[in-house]
């Protein structure tokens, strides 16, 4: 356990780091298609990162995780997508992602959020108390890596729509937005009007 991890929420001067911590924590793992820092750009863009928040060692910033809003198909409401999450691979294994991760947590619980919910490894994730809830599903995802964390004890049933910002295959790009464009390039997943 790092003794020293300070975590506090994002500010405008993390921006740049975020995205660098991102793509060094995906840069050599086999499933990542490595646009997870994009989809924190996009989340962002879309005012999506409804939790942001930074691990600091020494004033360094090491990791990083977000939250952002799902839909459920039964309507439940206020339900949060956990991800992506990223420690420097060097601060690999020393308790900052779990330490991001109870205090991205108690956010939601201050947030009044009824649950959270993740596609990721079961054997790190159920720590925290994520498990597979049957009838809760993300369509085209194997459900034994589709975890959910009921806040209020009361697991909803339906299929989660994680938000657009997970479709980000390119930096956000304000100026390759046409006229008549309302939405950000980005959110509609077009990478034809993206840049890297
Ligand atoms: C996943 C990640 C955020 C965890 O951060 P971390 O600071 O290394 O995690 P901690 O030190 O708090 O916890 C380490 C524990 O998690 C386990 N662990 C870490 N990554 C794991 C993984 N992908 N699968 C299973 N277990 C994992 C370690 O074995 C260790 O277990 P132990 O406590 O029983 O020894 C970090 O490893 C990372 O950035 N990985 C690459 C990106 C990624 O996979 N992100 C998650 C998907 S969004």
């Amino acid at each position: 356990m790092n003794a020293g991890i300070a975590i506090r929420n994002e500010t405008g001067a993390d921006i740049g780091v975020i995205s660098d911590v991102t793509i060094e924590a995906f840069k050599t793992l086999a499933i990542s298609n490595h646009t997870e820092q994009f989809i924190v750009e996009a989340l962002r863009a879309a005012q999506a990162l409804a939790v942001s928040l930074v691990a600091e060692v020494d004033g360094r910033v090491v990791g990083h995780v977000a939250f952002s809003p799902v839909t459920i198909s039964d309507g439940t409401r206020d339900w949060y997508g956990l991800g992506p999450a990223s420690v420097l691979p060097e601060y690999q294994r020393q308790g900052i992602g779990t330490t991001l991760v109870r205090a991205g947590l108690a956010r939601l619980r201050d947030l009044h959020a009824r649950g959270c919910c993740l596609v990721g490894h079961p054997g790190y994730y159920r720590r925290f108390g994520f498990e597979n809830v049957p009838g809760l599903v993300v369509e085209g995802v194997p459900q034994e890596v589709f975890l959910a964390l009921p806040l209020d004890g009361q697991p909803p049933r339906g299929i989660v729509t994680f938000h657009d910002g997970f479709n980000a295959a390119g930096h956000y790009d304000r100026a390759a937005l046409a006229p008549d464009e309302t939405r950000p390039a980005i959110a509609r997943g077009d990478s034809s009007t993206t840049r890297r």
